[in-house]
């Protein structure tokens, strides 16, 4: 009896998780005050923490009463004799209960089509936990230290991307994509110049950086040796992010951006004439900075559409309006993934859905990068990336096609102290 009353606290305590999990992802996917965010967040973890306890309590409570079987029947029926953790546990219950198939079917049927994309992918690691320049805040170096802490790799990918409606003067064109650098001073500048080594050696035909790159004011003299230094003959274009507002003043940064040779798309759109064909590019920075891009008859005419967006959670958006492919960072992959669930805590209304990867949703390919960095420096089994996107015309691959692609994998390290 014991042991079926603690089956169903673990239940309700997944149910518990899941609640506060969700309440932690949309109040981070929306633009709020900063510090009455850190207080709730500090209350979800918290309240997360306190789970366990409560409902190991309970349990053992229960059994001490001898109210088994019968007991949590008659209290789930009768909510009037039941006690605030019993009314709060059958909720958890529910909450598992619904949760449970949404869960199975995610890894049943797995709709991301990053794996089959990827074609070649390679690990780099940029440092190891000793190397003094690096890492330079004292936490931070503690926790690059943690086995399976992933934060000093990089891995660069390049994905294939099928694009029904994709010019074919535009098949095989090359987008670099990178987001959420997180420029802060935990790292280095050594760490970022090394990226920007990478992406300048995909040799690609546009880059783009979507969102979050810089949060510390002293480390905007760090741009020209750094995101500076990215070329390419199409432009190099930015909308920043959610975290790009810890800095104050935003127009310092764009224009410090500006000054550095990067276009700020934030808000804004334009049409590039590139291999005879029109080119739609547009930034929309929302729901942290408006106003949104306008969509012009230059749009219409257009023969493709890229959209620029911090959160995927702008995926809506980009449909309503026709995008072809947007391009979106913010969720970091989730950042810590575990072997059976994957990504659980993801700042977005879609919770982990769009964690990261590539997603079909007609008439809109998202691809979510996993970012660069993040202010957490941890991050298990969720490499930050870079990605080479290979743009192709043809027709888009099932949704629930599981064969992944042959990837061609290549490990290297290069320190960088
Ligand atoms: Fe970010």
């Amino acid at each position: 009896m014991a042991l079926s009353h603690f089956f169903i606290a673990c239940f309700a305590l997944l149910g518990h998780s899941k609640i506060w999990v969700v309440a932690f992802n949309r109040l981070l996917a929306r633009n709020l005050p900063r510090k009455p965010v850190k207080i709730c967040e500090l209350g979800i973890l918290i309240l997360l923490a306190l789970g366990p306890v409560v409902f190991l309590g309970w349990t053992a409570a229960a059994l001490l009463a001898s109210r088994f079987p019968m007991g949590l029947a008659t209290s789930l029926l009768d909510v009037f004799s039941a006690t605030p953790v019993e009314i709060y546990l059958a909720v958890c219950v529910a909450a598992a209960a619904w949760a449970a198939p949404v869960w199975i079917w995610r890894f049943a049927f797995d709709h991301n089509q990053d794996r089959q994309a990827t074609r070649k992918r390679r690990h780099l690691v940029l440092a190891k936990p000793s190397d003094t320049p690096l890492a330079t805040h004292l936490l931070t170096r503690l926790l690059t230290y943690i086995p399976g802490n992933q934060v000093l790799e990089l891995e660069v990918n390049t994905k294939e991307l099928r694009l029904a409606r994709l010019p074919a003067k535009l098949h095989d064109f090359t987008i670099a994509h990178i987001s959420d650098l997180h420029i802060s001073g935990q790292f280095s500048s050594a760490f970022y110049e090394r990226v920007v080594e990478e992406v300048n050696a995909m040799q690609a035909d546009l880059v783009v950086v979507t969102g979050d790159i810089l949060e510390s004011k002293h480390c905007l003299d760090w741009i020209p040796h750094t995101l500076g230094r990215l070329h390419c003959e199409n432009g190099v274009f930015f909308i920043l992010g959610n975290h790009d507002l810890r800095i104050g003043d935003t127009q310092a940064l764009r224009n410090r951006l500006e000054n550095a040779g990067l276009i700020d798309l934030g808000g804004k759109s334009r049409v590039l004439n590139i291999r005879g064909t029109n080119l739609f590019l547009a930034g929309n920075e929302r729901p942290w900075f408006e106003p949104l891009p306008v969509i012009d008859q230059h749009a219409q005419t257009a023969d493709f559409r890229l959209l620029l967006s911090h959160t995927p959670d702008q995926i809506d958006w980009a449909r309503k309006h026709d995008f072809d492919l947007m391009l979106a960072g913010h969720t970091h992959g989730g950042q810590i993934r575990l072997p059976w669930t994957g990504p659980i805590v993801a700042p977005s209304r879609y919770d982990a859905r769009f964690a990261s990867g590539l997603f079909h949703l007609p008439p809109t390919l998202l691809h979510v990068s996993r970012g660069v960095s993040g202010i957490q420096p941890l991050r298990l089994n969720c490499r930050p990336e870079i990605s080479r996107l290979v743009l192709q015309s043809a027709a888009p691959p099932k949704t629930t096609e599981h064969a992944a692609g042959q990837v061609e994998e290549l490990a290297a390290s290069h320190g960088i102290s």
